[in-house]
């Protein structure tokens, strides 16, 4: 059977990067021979004009049938004033509640013609390609107990941090099988200084670790020395697993360790399926841009790298992944910006589809 793939386009920018990510499976097909069956659905606000509510259940049904789903962005001030339980983000968090995606994998990736564009040195960053992953369903941002309290005469907010084993044993699975298609070596952060549940997520994933990926080096870091080592030299790392919210802090620092948000994938992995693969869904890190949307200016990177990411975790076809980001380092190398992309001192931006269009005519030259 074909490898098959859930396309939600969503909201605002969304449909717009989407549709250059269909010009690189149009290429697949047509000069790789690979085909995939697509199907289109709506998610986010698109779905509750429609539908009533921001994901149907056809639709997450579909998406639980799926090898892959691919997310554009969803939400918009036309929906703003929207009732919580329909609000367009419920759609997305419907999916990742569902899926059961235990394992956000945030890359940062520093093509080198945007080197400079980092706010570190050139040579910190040139050439770095390293991936976060963050445990995502479960941690502090869940514990219970959590609440505002009153004790006493004044009142007290409260969260809890919880791991269980088999959490913290998932996520480390997940990390483990990664460093073994990318560069085999894992760093694991928490707190086990001043923290339980670190002590008890150092103790697990070491011994997931001994038991069942010896072949894998393993490092541990405590979480705030990490965030200085990845500001000092972030090349010293491949993959780095953490828990919910140090992944959060430090997932979002190393992205901007290497420029635009318009730049940005992102992957959440769940359980493994039938096939041995783990539910996927793939989606930019930006959202549905409602300020440019409609103007031709969204940088369509973002999207193709997470299909990139798609094809090289969910398909494994990471020889034409490699493929995908090459081709983006070239057009990139030859100077084509979108309007994000551009420094102060400026240059003519080009659009969306320019972007998408020159990143297929990189495919056919390579
Ligand atoms: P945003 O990521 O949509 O935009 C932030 C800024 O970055 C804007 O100035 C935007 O123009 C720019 N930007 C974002 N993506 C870009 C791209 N591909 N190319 C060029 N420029 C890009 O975040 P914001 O403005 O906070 O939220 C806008 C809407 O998106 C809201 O409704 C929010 O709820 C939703 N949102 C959805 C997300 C998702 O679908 N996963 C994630 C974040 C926000
Ligand atoms: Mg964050």
């Amino acid at each position: 059977a074909n490898p098959s793939l859930l396309i939600l386009a969503g909201d605002g920018i969304g449909p717009e990067v989407m549709a250059e990510v269909k010009k690189i499976i149009g290429w697949m097909g047509a000069k790789r021979g690979v085909s995939f069956d697509v199907t289109e659905d709506l998610v986010g606000g698109c779905a509750y004009d429609k539908h009533g509510v921001p994901l149907h259940d056809d639709t997450m049904a579909k998406a639980q049938e799926v090898d892959a789903v691919l997310l554009g962005a969803v939400g918009g001030p036309k929906y703003d004033s929207l009732d919580f339980s329909v609000k367009p983000e419920r759609g997305l968090l419907r999916l990742r509640k569902e899926m059961d995606l235990f394992s956000n994998l945030r890359p940062a990736q520093c093509f080198d013609a945007l080197a400079d564009f980092s706010s570190l040195k050139k040579e910190v960053v040139a050439g770095l390609d390293i991936v976060i992953v963050r445990e995502l369903t479960s941690g502090v941002y869940f514990g219970e107990p959590r609440g505002i309290f009153v004790e006493g005469n004044e009142r007290v907010g409260i969260n809890t941090q919880r791991y269980t084993e088999s959490e913290i044993a998932r996520v480390a699975r997940s990390a483990f099988e990664l460093a073994r298609k990318r560069g085999n070596k894992v760093c694991s952060m928490e707190k086990a200084n001043v923290m339980e549940s670190g002590i008890l997520w150092r103790d697990v994933v070491q011994e997931i670790h001994d038991k069942e990926y010896p072949d894998v080096q393993l490092s541990h870091m405590y979480a705030d020395a990490g965030a200085m080592q990845l500001t000092r030299w972030p090349k010293q790392f491949d993959v780095i697993v953490t828990d919910n919210l140090f992944g959060d802090l430090l997932s979002d620092l190393a992205a901007m360790l290497t420029g635009s948000l318009g730049m940005l994938p992102s992957a959440s992995l769940g359980a493994p399926m039938a096939n041995g693969r783990p539910k996927a869904l793939y989606e930019p890190v930006h959202g549905s841009a409602p300020d440019i949307a409609g103007t031709g200016k969204a940088n369509p990177i973002a999207c193709i790298l997470s299909f990139a990411m798609a094809l090289r975790y969910s398909f494994d076809m990471g020889e034409d992944a490699a493929r995908v980001e090459a081709a983006v380092e070239k057009v990139l190398a030859d100077g084509l910006r979108t309007a994000d992309l551009m420094g102060p001192d400026g240059g003519t931006p080009i659009s969306t589809t320019q972007m998408g269009d020159a990143i297929v005519a990189a495919l056919d030259a390579s």
